[in-house]
């Protein structure tokens, strides 16, 4: 059996960075001779000094105490003939990252040399292989990186086995690589202070290269990276870094040499800016390098407006800046894996990118974390300290909630909340949709049934805070989801409720905020949420022939929804005054009777009128607003809020210079909240779906068959956009002429498209190009 070894030294409050070694001979040829590695932290691997893959960040994030991944390399052209040495230095990673998985950095490996004469002779890591320390000195993902140069590998001594035992199994790579992509010069500035700042133009994830001249021995140089200028144009981290202390920085110390370089090797940040301390402009060159996981490009949204157009790409942006191997929020403050950010842009995310490997992967954790509660992580693999044993007991100490957490427990307070636990069903749903795939519906489909069962028994419990509303005294109780922890829609550009003002104004804490969500709930999130997971788990029970299941849920789903309508929603169709989520997610969710519908239409008219055509929408609702008004009658509307230049819109913090999407509306003028949060980029899908007019259909998924049904609106002239399916390129585009339009479309060969022109045709369309005329009534 392979042992997991590590340094004798590396322990709790002990950090070390280890170099593990293994000398040996070659006595005679080698065939072939692959290497195998994994561990707890992230590794990089050199055979006789040469790097024996470009990927990094491996064996990359998986629920390590269930599985840990490991991967494997031919390494034969490395070798040579005598002496040959196996180098592998193991960085913090995810494992020590908050102490999350462990304490100890560990390295498993094998390497297997098959020679000339069909023997065969391995090297696995046990006792025998040295382990010393380098010149990185400390690491962490977030924190940062030090970086002794003038340290060469020394203190050599045995490994010793492993002691910080973890049962997980290991398994082949599924992760998509990730690797260094797009590299962006830096360009010196000084801001408001004085200090050297380098911009590098481009908010993005990675880190920086950097090519030094003629620098002396000990030469200390530091790098601070952050996402922007403060409203006094001085460099700061405060809207992204949560408050810490060390964050995103780098010290790098010279050996002292004509020219030296350096890259970070276990450390990567969200940046746009770098602070710079210890050398001047005329002696360094530094380079901002995009790391993320290698997707293929699969789609583009080009129109004839620049700021939608830039729109785009900053939401790509956010995708590259967000996809390292699992899904993060931000690349900044949190890097959390979270389950709502997640499901509202994994459709979109597929248009720009083949992202079926890498949600394949990721989305096995989250059935794997499941409680037996059916709650599921918010974020996963968790990041909340819930793995390793010691560090729960701790939390648990200074935060109760925590005590529900761990791989036994139930849960914390906030897996409770609809939105984001909906991503077990939602997510596998839209990839099944995206790729046609049903091993995303079959691996799934328990973990889905059990967060929908979940909820359904918590919408039974009673809120005494509302025994007196209709639900209850007409004995509804059991369809109006009152109870529990949500987050809601979070981040509406709305003031807070009076009530949450006054919790704050009296001296309440955040862990007070979350126990009076707690206590208030929130019945038209929660209701609507479940409502909707109902529908498409029966829809996949349907996919899966599980009939009996297909039925139940549809019917339940029925019942909800006529709840939903009745209770929730008055006979004027007001639902939350001032709240366009309200009536969007009501809409879209579909929880509205045909006669109350035209009701609900014109109060988010009249919301719309009300806010001037700015947006208010928050977190859950935002991907569905474009769509829904379109859907409604409310075209130009959908338009003039999609080219709504001032704040809350999506291209205002483009006129302010924005290259990523951003997390609150306001953000940048308030310079708060994070510059690089991808869901937001989920307007991108209304561009591909709406705008430009491919859609997916259900009945033939995979675009085996899709729609083409393009919206012409706004001040736009023209629009295109193009996606890549397994079949070939979709292609569709229509352009403003004098009283109507030309339309053109590709349709791959083996697909069919079910043509909708804005003139009313219709058509069905084989595998070809096309090209048409209709007219618009002005
Ligand atoms: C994260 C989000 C996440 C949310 C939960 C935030 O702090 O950055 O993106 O989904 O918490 O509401």
């Amino acid at each position: 059996m392979i042992q997991w070894i590590c340094h004798p030294e590396d322990h709790k409050g002990n950090h070390l960075v280890p170099v593990f070694r293994r000398r040996f001979e070659l006595h005679q040829k080698v065939q072939k001779v692959v290497l195998r590695l994994s561990a707890h932290g992230v590794y990089e691997a050199q055979v006789n000094g040469r790097s024996v893959t470009e990927n990094r960040f491996m064996p990359g994030l998986t629920s390590y105490y269930y599985r840990i991944q490991m991967q494997e390399y031919d390494v034969t052209d490395l070798l040579r003939e005598g002496g040959n040495e196996l180098c592998v230095t193991v960085g913090d990673g995810w494992w020590r990252w908050n102490n999350n998985f462990g304490y100890t950095l560990a390295l498993w490996g094998e390497l297997r040399l098959l020679y000339a004469d069909g023997s065969v002779e391995t090297l696995s890591t046990d006792e025998s292989w040295d382990v010393g320390l380098g010149p990185v000195v400390r690491t962490d993902l977030q924190k940062g990186e030090v970086y002794d140069a003038r340290i060469e590998p020394h203190g050599w001594q045995k490994a010793v086995l492993c002691a910080e035992h973890i049962e997980g199994e290991l398994i082949e790579n599924q992760s998509v690589p990730v690797r260094e992509k797009e590299r962006f010069p830096g360009k010196p500035m000084r801001d408001a202070d004085g200090k050297l700042v380098i911009d590098f133009g481009q908010n993005l994830a990675g880190y920086v290269h950097m090519t030094l001249h003629n620098t002396k021995r000990g030469q200390v140089i530091r790098l601070k990276h952050g996402e922007g200028l403060d409203k006094e144009g001085k460099f700061s981290t405060a809207n992204c870094d949560g408050r810490r202390a060390d964050f995103q920085e780098i010290t790098y110390i010279c050996k002292g040499a004509e020219v030296e370089e350096y890259t970070p090797h276990f450390a990567v940040f969200g940046f746009r800016y770098a602070l710079v301390e210890g050398i001047e402009p005329d002696s360094a060159d530094f380079e901002a390098v995009a790391v993320y996981s290698d997707m293929e490009n699969t789609g583009n949204f080009r129109c004839s407006s620049p700021l939608v157009n830039k729109l785009v790409e900053n939401a790509r942006w956010s995708q590259k800046g967000n996809f390292l191997d699992v899904p993060v929020d931000c690349p900044t403050r949190e890097r959390n894996a979270w389950t709502g950010d997640a499901m509202i842009y994994c459709r979109t995310a597929a248009y720009f990118m083949d992202v079926r490997h890498f949600f394949k992967k990721w989305l096995v954790d989250q059935s794997i974390e499941q409680y037996a509660s059916g709650k599921v992580g918010i974020t996963f693999p968790s990041t909340s300290s819930v793995h390793n044993p010691e560090e729960l007991k701790a939390v648990q100490k200074t935060n109760p909630a925590m005590a529900l957490a761990g791989p036994t427990g139930e849960g914390n307070i906030g897996e409770d909340s609809v939105g984001w636990g909906d991503s077990a069903v939602w997510i596998p749903y839209q990839m099944y949709l995206m790729y046609g795939d049903r091993v995303f519906l079959e691996e799934h489909y328990d973990t889905a049934k059990k967060w929908v069962e979940f909820s359904l028994r918590c919408m039974k419990e009673q809120n005494p805070l509302y025994a007196d509303k209709p639900w209850y005294a007409n004995g509804d109780g059991d369809l109006i989801y009152d109870t529990r922890f949500h987050y809601g829609e979070w981040n509406e550009p709305l003031p807070p409720a009076p009530e949450v003002v006054e919790l704050f104004a009296k001296g309440g804490t955040a862990a007070d905020f979350v126990t009076h969500m707690a206590k208030y709930g929130k019945p038209e999130v929660a209701t609507a949420y479940t409502k909707r997971s109902c529908d498409n788990l029966s829809h996949i029970a349907r996919i899966l022939g599980r009939t009996e299941d297909a039925e139940h849920y549809a019917a339940l789903s029925e019942k909800i929804k006529a709840a939903y309508d009745r209770y929730l929603i008055d006979d004027d169709g007001t639902i939350q005054p001032g709240h366009q989520a309200a009536y969007i997610r009501a809409l879209a969710l579909d929880m509205i009777s045909e006669k109350k519908k035209p009701l609900v239409v014109a109060q988010l008219k009249h919301e719309l009128e009300k806010a001037g055509y700015h947006l208010n929408t928050g977190f859950l609702s935002t991907v569905y607003l474009l769509p829904t008004l379109c859907d409604n009658g409310l075209v130009d509307e959908a338009f003039r809020i999609l080219e709504q230049t001032e704040a809350p819109g999506w291209l205002h913090p483009i006129t302010l210079g924005a290259t990523t999407m951003l997390e609150s509306w306001n953000g940048m003028d308030v310079f708060r909240d994070s510059f690089n949060h991808y869901s937001f980029g989920a307007v991108c899908q209304f561009l591909f779906e709406y705008v430009a007019g491919i859609r997916p259909t259900f009945d033939a998924p995979g675009f085996r068959e899709f729609t083409l049904q393009p919206t012409i609106g706004g001040s736009l002239t023209w629009a295109e956009a193009s996606y890549k399916t397994r079949y070939g390129i979709i292609h569709s585009r229509w352009e403003r002429i004098e009283k109507g339009f030309v339309y053109t479309c590709t349709v791959p060969e083996g697909t069919i498209a079910h043509l909708s022109l804005p003139d009313g045709m219709k058509k069905t369309l084989a595998a070809g190009k096309y090209r048409m005329e209709g007219k618009l009534c002005e």
